[in-house]
């Protein structure tokens, strides 16, 4: 049941299955340069929604916990992006941003970013963004609130609003 206030959307998933579903409807409006920050402790869901979003956005190859790794890109078919997903739980100096290439990849036209633990180097996101706060509610409820910043993101976040309420 999606709750409405103007740049902000709650949703409250009852299964893994809803949480992937819901990723797979948000991952068909990203076509480059979105930056999908997913913030929640251990097991609240990121990775299950990151799942989906990869299948919605047509990844070629399924999303697994980035962890140990902290990033993994993926293709689709269709166009020449990229999606990364990526982990900053273990990222630990900002020689290793450089070394990624964060900097370049965050926002970048050509690439798709889907970020676990965003909140550990916040610094690192930027200012246009779709932020997503995942809650354990319980066994299998979990939370999700999604927050857009700047238009690009906002109009996304407005069409996902839409299609979730069937409108
Ligand atoms: N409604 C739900 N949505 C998502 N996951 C759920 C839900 N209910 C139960 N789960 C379970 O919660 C776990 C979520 O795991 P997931 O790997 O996605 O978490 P995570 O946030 O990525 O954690 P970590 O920080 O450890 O990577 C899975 O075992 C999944 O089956
Ligand atoms: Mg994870």
């Amino acid at each position: 049941m999606p709750i409405l206030t103007k740049d902000t959307l709650e949703f409250i998933s009852r299964s893994p299955e809803q949480t992937c579903r819901l990723g797979a409807r948000l991952g068909r409006y990203l076509n480059g340069s979105e930056v999908v920050a997913m913030e929640g402790g251990l097991g609240a869901g990121k990775t299950v929604f990151a799942q989906g979003v990869g299948m919605g956005w047509g990844a070629t190859s399924r999303l697994v916990s980035p962890t140990y790794v902290l990033i993994r890109p993926h293709k689709r078919h269709q166009d020449a992006l990229i999606l990364y997903h990526i982990d900053l739980y273990r990222l630990n100096s900002f020689s290793e941003v450089d070394m990624l290439g964060l900097d370049e990849i965050l926002g970048d036209p050509g690439a798709v970013c889907l970020v676990e633990w965003p909140d550990r180097h916040a610094s690192l996101i930027p200012g246009e963004h779709l932020w997503v706060h995942l809650r354990v509610l319980d066994e299998y409820r979990r939370s999700l609130v999604f927050r857009a910043r700047g238009g690009h993101h906002q109009a996304i976040l407005e069409d996902f609003r839409q299609e979730l309420l069937g409108n």
